[in-house]
């Protein structure tokens, strides 16, 4: 697998993790493995996951690291994370990450890249309260800075545009504080192993695309 983009996109909630990692999606040709569209998805269909998961959810808390783990190691058996893949939202805890190591090591990979994407937290809540996601094909467009061209439509499929439940302004202060407490704490773990990469998030959509590609560029080609 080598030339392939095994990355984290590491970054707290509104860093534009999940619009980078779909951009990343074509140009890399890597699967975006988003932990937070996956728990969506099961909550919306009620799986038995979703209902386990859905309160955590609401509430901006973590789910449980068990049940997160399992639902990774099996996402990384699918066929389209072959040619690499980009996880968007995992790991979220030091456990997690250490699993993570676990999985890969058994499969004979490692991670290429921890990408961490800064963004002060007065633009984070700017973006996530302005958020609209399809509840179709989960594109994301914002209110201002990214608009659809019709309202409420989604530009990719027709799908209808909804405001997450954990994008309520109480909630994000919420996620803020479980990001600085527990994923924060990522930074130093991946720097201490060598992978960690840093780039400025602030600034338009196709600039900070252009950072990314250019802080992966040596890794993936
Ligand atoms: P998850 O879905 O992972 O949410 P998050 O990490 O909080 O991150 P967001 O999706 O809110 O932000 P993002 O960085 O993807 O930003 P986006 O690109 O959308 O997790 C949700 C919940 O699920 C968690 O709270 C937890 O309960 C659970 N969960 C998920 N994973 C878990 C795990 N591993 N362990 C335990 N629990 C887990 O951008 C945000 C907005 O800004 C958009 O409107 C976008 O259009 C706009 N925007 C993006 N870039 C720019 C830019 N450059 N300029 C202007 N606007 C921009
Ligand atoms: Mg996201």
């Amino acid at each position: 697998m080598a030339g392939a983009a095994r990355v984290v996109l590491l970054g707290p909630p509104g860093a534009g993790k999940g619009t980078q990692a779909k951009l990343l999606q074509d140009e890399f040709g890597a699967a975006q493995i988003s932990t937070g569209d996956i728990l969506r998805k099961a909550v919306a269909e009620q799986t038995p996951l979703g209902k386990q998961a859905s309160g955590f959810i609401s509430s901006g808390a973590l789910v449980p690291d068990s049940l997160i783990v399992n639902l990774v190691a099996e996402r990384l058996k699918e066929k389209d994370c072959a040619k690499g893949f980009l996880f968007d939202g995992f790991p979220r805890t030091i456990p997690q990450a250490e699993s993570l190591d676990g999985i890969l090591k058994k499969a004979g990979l490692d991670l290429n890249c921890v990408l961490s994407v800064q963004v002060p937290q007065n633009i984070i809540v700017e973006r996530l309260a302005g958020r609209r996601t399809c509840r179709k094909c989960g594109a994301m467009f914002h209110v201002a800075f990214n608009a659809p061209k019709l309202d409420g439509v989604c530009d990719s499929c027709g799908g209808e545009l909804y405001q997450r439940d954990d994008d309520k302004e109480q909630t994000i202060a919420h996620r803020l504080q479980v990001y600085d407490t527990q994923t924060a704490p990522l930074v130093n773990y991946y720097r201490a192993r060598g992978l960690l990469r840093e780039i400025d998030g602030v600034g338009e959509i196709d600039q900070i695309r252009a950072r990314v590609i250019e802080a992966l560029g040596d890794l993936v080609r």
